[in-house]
């Protein structure tokens, strides 16, 4: 499942946020990248060693622990491994896969979170590839794209301007996709029926169930 969650950080918070970005220490981004990704890894990461990232990636991962969405999609065991990239100049990264494990936490899925607004740089894309097609996606400041860590992707060439972003993996509590993708749509469903019925047995059975298949595939 990919999954777009609209405003995770509000329009105030990305602006501070990006003021923090712009006066801060950057660092080449291969000094993260695997082995086989270093060869296509053009970009620029916030320096881990200073105490303004610290803060940063506390903020993102408290916005996106926090979201109702995220949630319910994903149920996050732990977010893990933030970091914040930036690409200018015709900066790319080229096609790779994320590892499986990051600081000893499993990547099930992969987010980017845009910071920059869509009308300040050019190119830039996050292309997402399938076995027989593939999707460019460039979102709002303050919006994030979810995606299977396992899948290949890459990010488009910056023709001009500035892409700032902040990106991160997530264990989940469910490890199985097709297992997530059941208890989302079944927690979906009980919302919406309690929304327009309110608490009835038809919800509290599925509430239940829901329940029971979380205690039976958690981890
Ligand atoms: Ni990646």
């Amino acid at each position: 499942m990919i999954l777009t969650i609209p405003d995770v950080l509000s329009p105030q918070a990305i602006g501070e946020l990006r003021s923090q970005l712009a006066t801060a220490k950057w660092v080449d981004g291969k000094v993260t990248a695997g082995w086989y990704a270093k060869a296509v890894k053009h970009n620029q990461q916030l320096d881990a060693q200073q105490p303004v990232t610290t803060d940063l990636v506390k903020q993102v991962r408290q916005a996106m622990t926090a979201h109702p969405l995220f949630q319910s999609a994903v149920r996050p065991k732990r977010v893990h491994s933030i970091r914040f990239n930036r690409y200018s100049d015709g900066m790319s990264y080229g096609r790779h896969s994320d590892n499986a494990f990051m600081n000893g936490y499993r990547s099930d899925l992969s987010f980017t979170l845009f910071l920059s607004e869509l009308d300040s740089y050019e190119g830039g894309e996050l292309v997402i590839e399938h076995v027989d097609s593939e999707q460019a996606y460039k979102l709002r400041a303050g919006s994030v794209l979810v995606y299977p860590a396992s899948y290949l992707h890459r990010v488009e060439p910056v023709v001009s301007g500035l892409r700032w972003a902040a990106i991160g993996w997530v264990q989940s509590q469910i490890r199985h996709a097709s297992q997530r993708e059941i208890l989302f749509e079944l927690d979906t469903a009980r919302r919406s029926l309690f929304q327009k019925h309110g608490k009835t047995d038809e919800f509290d059975l599925i509430t239940k169930s829901l329940s029971n298949l979380v205690r039976q595939w958690a981890e």
